[in-house]
This record gives structure tokens, C-alpha cells and sequence, in this order.
């Protein structure tokens, strides 16, 4: 029988009926027998330390269960990268920021629980908090990419423009809000129930949460069993933050001795979970006057917040993209991340690269209208190239996109209606960037993602994975690959759950690396399946992990060499209308063209981009977090606004295909790309519209008339 392969075509998606039918299961949705309600009491106070917890007599707390960090059997550490973060801060202990877990409460039923908190005192002996960047002196991490000579060093140069940037917290907006529900036990066939403790919850790594449970639970690897719930988005929201949901979950279910379910309502979830990391990038760009780049000189600071959370990680690819994708033979990048006393920042799509990038995008704006060049001119001069090298070092071998992308979006920006008027400017702006897919440097080597596959005797054949399905796609490309790669129809492939008693560690979904990485992972285990198939019968076994290919090289002492196998580009060109009376911005409308590599699946390719080119349009404009006495003062939907779909640009994509050797058919990551070209763009725009440069997002309608106003 020949079977067509589904590969490039856009297939119902996997889990697609189940979600709009509404018989798909979200964490809340499960009903688990004699499950109580938990609850987690935090600081009011940004910081300082606790001075004494207080039960108030006058309630009843046999009706609860409460547990402080005197119950935590193993090590009171939300393991990530630095072991910095308590699971619960304890009498005596730092508090570092306002939302800091002190006490967790069950109870049957909502109504007891609430009472119960209100009968908890904390008192505290605060401290002077650390709010401002400037002000900040306790450094997380720092990076130094070096490439030619100090900027003083270079010779010839004939302009400098020096001009510094300002971006925002960001809120990952997930459509379901955090939650886990732990039981304390592992269930073993009908009715048998063995030591350790299971959750299940809305959750992009299931094995960051199940390292984190052993370690502060004292479980084994087996005792341990993270399970995914179907899942309502993530965009690195759920990349760190479920650990904290499943331990206090778990600490709850094991001192009731029955389940806990422990679900955010969406204030708690705005106001305590990690956020897009704020910062200011400063520049210093030398040129020659026909446009030549000599040296790039750059500083970035970013704010970790109370904990350190991922911050290294977000701040080196914050410095790796830092040049924006240009050819400049000396570069100087100096960046490092500060504690604040604010909630920690954390995982956000695009993870640093679109704070940097933003400032980069805006210096070629700045520099070309000093040199009175087009900017897009002045792109073609600077874009990377084939046979190029980054500022780490890395010479691009192959799939460099940077033209490709740059013409294919010109060609498609419909000619520009220059009316509008004095009320109503309309502008344009451009934004060239690259993203890389999958770890940085070493990562993948290190990480070693491992996937395996199973021919079972009736014919039928399942994928055994870590790497979950967020919205993105994960299960429908993981099937169309198997399924082409075996020469069988989609419906003979499925996926294992994501369960890691059933599951190998495939490595985290995040960094863009799930349908590159790992989606090669399926075509090498499907491809031995079937050959395998050819002498032996089902059931057969398979297992495949990364293997570095031996062209990659990478220095994490000098930050020098190949910093990701490979990197995906956009260019976005943005219109705005701005309203000069209310200084209001509208993206009206929006061209991208992204070098994917291949679209495995067109429908959600395009579906990446929009989404992440909306989530950018919120991050340039309107969402805005305002802080006070240390927390989120808009910590409500009420408040925090997004672009809706009446909000939203026309968006138009166009999906570039310039294949990567190592990606299968030739698939670039793009989950993060779209975050990073509409912020610079939009600003662009605005300029373009009104005669102002905007150095600080969100573009607000506040900073768009003082803008206006002090011109
Ligand atoms: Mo991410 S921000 O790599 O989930």
C-alpha cells in the first residue's frame, strides 16, 4: 500500500476536536476522589525577614492542614540553576520579594480554607527594598562577548551614535492560568498504591517539575510521576513556575494523606508568577560615512527580580542576539543581570533576545537617519550573509536568510496610503532579526534529549516523549514525521502521555527546539523502526538521543563559537496610525516573512507567527505593568491588558523555506522568532508617523504625547 506523506500539508491537528468540543481535560477539570482545596500564603512585604507566624487560636485548625518550611522532607529548594529559591521562607528567613511563599493551607472546601488564611498572622522586620536597576548592586550573572578590537581601538571610524533603550515586564498571559493537583502516592495497575507522589498540572517540563519534586520531597526517580494535563499555553510561562505549583501541591497532599488540588485563580497568577525580564540596553556604534560598520559597542542590564530563577540563560541570549543579525568585525557586549526586590522574572518567549534585539533594530534606525541613508539600505550593507561570521565567532555555514527574508516582505507590504491627516498620522517601520533555534552552545550536547518509538504487535505504532504539546503542535508534527518516515498513515501513530513513568527525558519544550531537535529524534527512530521491521517482528524498542554534530564548537570560558546549530529570520514591517490627540497607537496592518527552514505544517506555522506577532503588538503598546510597594499593581485582566482580536493588525505571513541540512526536511525553530521584529518595527512606525523616537516600550499613549509634547 503506498501512503502519502502529510508532511508540508496542514492535517487536523491532533488534540484539536478534543479542545474545541470541549471534551478535552484541563488540570481543574479533573475530578480526583477526596481531593482538598490548597492555598498558598505569601509576603506583604517586598523585603526583609519573618519575624514570627501566628495560628490564630480562635479558629479551629484541626479543619486544615497547614505546612511551613518545617515540613519540607528534603531540601527547601526550587531546583532550577541556582539553588537560591525556597520552597517556603522560614522563620528568621530573607524575604525578597512581596509575593514570597510562606505557609500553604488545605482544606475541604473553599469557604474553610479562606477562613483559614484570614486567621494566619505573619509579622516582619522589613527592609529597604531594591526597586531601580541603577540602584541594583547583587548580580545574578554576567556575559562578555569580545570580537576584534576595543571600541576606542578601531580605526576609521567617522560617526559614533550612542543612544540607550528601555523595555518592559511582560506577563505570558497563558490562556489557563497555573495549577497542579498531587496525590500523595503512585497508583500501580487497579487500586494498588505504592510510596511517592503523583502530579499531574499544566506544565511545559515535565521533567524540570519531576527534578524539583525529588529534591525537595526526597523521592526517588520512581517515586516521583509528573503527569501533563492538556495544557492552556505557556510561552515559558510554565517552563520554571510549575515546579513551585507541584512541590507546595505536593507537601499539602503528603501531610493530608490525600490529594491536593492547588489551582491559580488569575489575580494570584498575575501577581506571583514570573514575568518577562525588564532592562535598558545601551549602544555605541562606530560607522564610516558611506555606511561601512566598524565596531559595535553594547551594554545590557536586566532584571532578574528576587530570585535568579533562568536569568543567566535569558540574559546570554539576550547578549548573543545583541548585535541584531549584522556583520560588524568588532564587537564589545557587556551584560549582566541585577536582583531587584520585585517577583522574579523568569522564561518568556524569545527569552532575552527580544529585549536586545529591539535596541538593535532601533541603533540601524538611528544610524541611518544620522548618515541620511535608507535604513533598509543600510540593512543590505550590514545583513549577515553566507560565509559570515557572529559576534561569538560563529561563521554561518549554511540556511542565512537574512535577504531573503528582507525582499520577500518588501515585495508583499502593499503600497503605503500616506493620507491620514492631523488627527490621525499613519507610519511605517521595518525590523530585520534572527533567532536561534534550540540551546545555546553546549546545551543540547549537554541536555541530550532522548525520544523513543514502539512497533506494536497490532500494526499500530507510539511515540514515547517528554516534549509537550503547549498549542503549538508538538503531537501533529510528531505524528506526521513517524508517520512519514514509516510510510504509514497518520492513524496508526500516536503519542504515549506525557507521563515521565512512561516517558524518556526528550529535554524541555522551550527554545524554540521542539520540531527541530527533537522532531529529528522521530524520524531516526522511525526510519530504524522500519528497517527493523524488514527481519523482525513487533513489538520492537527503539530509543534515540542527540548527538552533537562533530562541526560544532563552542567555548562557554571565552563565549566564542557556535552558539546554536542554527538561526531562523524575519522581517517585519509594521503600519501604525497614531492618534495625535489621545496619542493612542493602532498597528493597522502587518507583513512578516520568516525563514522557517520548512513548514512541516503551514497552518501552524502561520499560527506561531500570528500569535507571537500579537504577543509582540501587546509588549510595543499596551501592556503596560505598573509596579508599586514592590508588586503589580495591575495584577487583574481588568487591568492588564492585551491585544484582542479587534485590537489585532491584518497580519500577513509568509513562510520563506530555506532548508537547515540538520533539521527534519530541513524544519528551523520559530516558536520564539515572532516575538522579536514588531517591537522595533511598531517604534519605527510611530517615528515615521509622527517625527519622534520613541527609546522605551511599551509605546504607551502617555509617553507618545510627552514624546510629541517635548519635541
Ligand atoms: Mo521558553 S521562553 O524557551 O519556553
Amino acid at each position: 500500500m503506498v501512503t502519502t506523506s502529510t508532511i508540508g500539508r496542514s492535517v487536523p491537528r491532533r488534540e484539536g476536536a478534543a479542545k474545541v468540543t470541549g471534551a478535552a481535560l484541563y488540570t481543574d477539570d479533573l475530578v480526583v476522589a477526596d481531593a482538598w482545596y490548597g492555598q498558598t500564603v505569601r509576603s506583604t512585604i517586598p523585603r526583609g525577614r519573618i519575624r514570627s507566624i501566628t495560628l490564630d487560636p480562635e479558629f479551629d485548625w484541626e479543619r486544615v492542614v497547614v505546612v511551613t518550611a518545617d515540613d519540607i522532607p528534603g531540601e527547601n529548594v526550587v531546583h532550577l540553576i541556582r539553588d537560591d529559591q525556597p520552597v517556603l521562607a522560614r522563620v528568621g528567613g530573607e524575604i525578597r520579594h512581596r509575593e514570597e511563599p510562606i505557609l500553604l493551607l488545605a482544606a475541604p472546601d473553599r469557604n474553610t480554607l479562606e477562613e483559614a488564611v484570614r486567621h494566619v498572622r505573619i509579622d516582619y522586620d522589613p527592609a529597604e527594598p531594591v526597586y531601580a536597576l541603577e540602584e541594583a548592586t547583587e548580580v545574578y550573572s554576567t556575559i562578555n562577548i569580545r570580537k576584534g578590537k576595543d571600541f576606542e581601538d578601531v580605526e576609521g571610524v567617522e560617526l559614533v551614535v550612542e543612544r540607550s533603550f528601555r523595555v518592559g515586564l511582560q506577563e505570558q498571559l497563558y490562556i489557563e492560568p497555573q495549577g497542579a493537583i498531587a496525590i500523595p502516592w503512585r497508583e500501580r495497575g487497579a487500586g494498588s498504591r505504592e510510596p511517592g507522589v503523583t502530579i499531574i498540572g499544566s506544565l511545559q517540563c515535565p521533567y524540570y517539575v519531576h527534578r524539583a519534586l525529588k529534591r525537595a520531597l526526597k523521592l526517588t526517580d520512581e517515586q516521583a510521576v509528573v503527569v501533563q494535563a492538556e495544557t492552556g499555553g505557556g510561552f515559558g510561562g510554565k517552563e520554571e513556575y510549575p515546579s513551585m505549583v507541584a512541590i507546595h501541591a505536593a507537601l499539602l497532599a503528603r501531610k493530608a494523606g490525600r490529594p491536593v488540588r492547588l489551582i491559580y485563580d488569575r489575580h494570584e497568577d498575575l501577581a506571583a508568577t514570573t514575568k518577562r525580564h525588564p532592562g535598558v540596553i545601551r549602544h555605541r556604534t562606530g560607522v564610516k560615512k558611506d555606511g561601512t560598520l566598524l565596531s559595535q559597542d553594547i551594554e545590557i542590564v536586566l532584571d532578574g527580580g528576587g530570585y535568579c530563577t533562568l536569568t543567566p540563560v535569558v540574559l546570554s541570549r539576550a547578549a548573543i542576539h545583541a548585535t541584531g543579525p549584522y556583520s560588524c568585525p568588532n564587537v564589545r557586549i557587556h551584560a549582566r543581570a541585577v536582583a531587584t526586590n520585585t517577583p522574579p522574572n523568569g522564561a518568556f518567549r524569545g527569552f532575552g533576545a527580544p529585549q536586545s534585539l529591539f535596541a538593535a533594530e532601533l541603533m540601524v534606525e538611528h544610524v541611518a537617519e544620522r548618515l541620511g541613508m535608507s535604513s533598509v539600505d543600510l540593512r543590505r550593507k550590514w545583513m549577515l550573509r553566507l560565509g559570515d561570521t557572529t559576534a561569538t565567532g560563529q561563521t554561518l555555514t549554511e540556511s542565512v536568510g537574512a535577504e531573503l527574508v528582507l525582499d520577500a516582505a518588501l515585495k508583499a507590504a502593499s503600497a503605503v496610503g500616506r493620507s491620514g491627516g492631523r488627527a490621525v498620522k499613519r507610519g511605517r517601520g521595518l525590523s530585520l532579526v534572527f533567532h536561534g533555534s534550540g540551546f545555546t552552545g553546549s546545551g543540547e550536547k549537554k541536555l541530550q534529549g532522548t525520544l523513543a518509538m514502539e512497533a506494536l504487535a497490532d500494526g499500530t505504532f507510539r511515540i514515547l516523549t517528554a516534549s509537550t504539546e503547549i498549542g503549538q503542535g508538538t503531537k501533529t508534527i510528531f505524528c506526521q514525521l513517524a508517520a512519514d518516515a514509516l510510510g504509514v498513515g497518520l492513524d496508526k501513530v500516536d503519542l504515549a502521555p506525557q507521563d515521565t513513568s512512561l516517558v524518556p527525558d526528550s529535554g524541555p519544550t522551550v527554545a524554540s527546539r521542539t520540531a527541530m531537535i527533537v522532531g529529528r529524534l522521530v524520524q531516526e527512530a522511525a526510519t530504524e523502526i522500519k528497517d527493523r521491521l524488514q527481519r523482525e517482528r513487533a513489538p520492537i524498542k527503539v530509543q534515540k538521543s542527540y548527538v552533537q554534530p562533530d562541526s560544532i564548537h563552542w567555548d562557554e570560558t571565552t563565549y566564542t563559537g557556535d552558539a546554536y546549530p542554527i538561526y531562523a529570520w524575519a522581517c517585519t514591517i509594521a503600519d501604525v496610525d497614531v492618534d495625535m490627540t489621545t496619542g493612542e497607537v493602532r498597528v493597522t496592518d502587518l507583513v512578516t516573512a520568516v525563514d522557517c527552514g520548512k513548514a512541516l505544517h503551514p497552518v501552524m506555522a502561520e499560527g506561531q507567527i500570528e500569535g507571537g506577532t500579537l504577543q509582540a503588538v501587546g509588549w510595543a503598546t499596551i501592556e503596560e505593568i505598573k509596579m508599586k510597594d514592590g508588586g503589580y499593581q495591575n495584577d487583574r485582566l481588568a487591568t492588564y491588558l492585551i491585544p484582542t482580536a479587534l485590537d489585532a493588525p491584518r497580519i500577513k505571513t509568509i513562510l520563506v523555506e530555506n532548508p537547515y541540512s540538520r533539521g527534519p526536511f530541513g524544519a528551523k525553530g520559530i516558536g520564539e522568532l515572532p516575538m522579536d521584529g514588531p517591537a522595533p518595527a511598531i517604534i519605527a512606525a510611530i517615528h515615521d508617523a509622527t517625527g519622534v523616537w520613541l527609546d522605551e516600550i511599551p509605546a504607551t499613549p502617555e509617553r507618545v504625547l510627552a514624546a510629541c509634547a517635548s519635541r
